[in-house]
């Protein structure tokens, strides 16, 4: 597909879902799509590389629940963290897409925003994209090569942290990794936007009342949600995990 297509697509597909979206946003879309489809031939990135594809599966299924999460899960709201890291990224989904989307509102430069995974040639990657667009020179990006259970690094701000991920791990896995995280940074609020397929089988209470323990308080909410004319079905967990008694 030629870049006069791509840009036609991704702002219909856009539109389609009501995501605001412009011609130089769309542009740098397409730039992500050419990095991720030029790099995908060296090394293995991600198996969705058909351009529409891209569009719906990695783009709008990264933007769409950032989007929305303020206004299906009660109390949620960007100004209460101080940074938001993207818990094995990969690629950079969701938290690039994300990003892109921002590039052109002035009030998300606030945060401190994260890019974490064990693979050194994805962080290489993201940092290359981040390095060649004038528009992610407006955040404050760190993009760490990492496991996710031995992350520390001293200059994150450690009061509210907002950790999103997608198709990482096992949840159960994943949930462990988190407070591995939480007591290595002596995090005091965490809260984890998990982006799920519609079959994602929920956690009880007692499970993670039995993995976070009596120091921490925790709360959730899920919903799940369609799009792409409803062809494209998709959930959200969302998980705050507030300590209770110190360190
Ligand atoms: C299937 S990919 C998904 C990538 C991206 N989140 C997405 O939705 O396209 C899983 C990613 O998680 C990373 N990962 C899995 N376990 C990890 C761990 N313990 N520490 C750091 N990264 C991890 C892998 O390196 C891989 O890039």
């Amino acid at each position: 597909m030629n870049k006069n297509l791509f840009i036609k697509e991704i702002i219909s597909n856009f539109q389609d879902n009501n995501l605001l979206i412009n011609e130089q946003k769309s542009k740098i879309f397409y730039e992500f799509y050419e990095y991720i489809i030029n790099e995908n031939k060296k090394y293995n990135l991600t198996t969705i590389v058909e351009p529409i594809d891209v569009i719906k599966k990695h783009f709008l299924d990264s933007i769409l629940p950032l989007v929305e999460v303020s206004n299906k899960i009660k109390n949620f709201n960007y100004n209460n963290y101080e940074n938001i890291i993207d818990f094995g990224c990969g690629a950079g989904f969701p938290l690039m897409p994300y990003l892109i989307y921002l590039s052109d509102q002035r009030s998300k430069l606030n945060f401190d925003y994260i890019f974490v995974d064990s693979s050194k040639k994805k962080i290489a990657f993201i940092t290359e994209f981040i390095s060649n667009n004038k528009f992610l020179n407006n955040f404050d990006i760190l993009c760490v090569q990492s496991r996710l259970e031995n992350l520390h690094n001293k200059n994150f701000k450690h009061e509210n942290t907002l950790v999103l991920g997608r198709a990482i791990t096992k949840f159960n896995q994943l949930i462990k990794y988190i407070l591995e995280f939480i007591k290595l940074n002596a995090i005091s609020k965490l809260s984890f936007i998990y982006l799920t397929g519609p079959n994602f089988i929920k956690p009880s209470r007692a499970l993670l009342k039995n993995c976070f323990g009596s120091k921490y308080e925790i709360s959730f909410d899920s919903y799940n949600y369609e799009y792409a004319n409803k062809t494209i079905k998709r959930g959200v967990f969302y998980l705050e995990i507030k300590r209770i008694t110190p360190n």
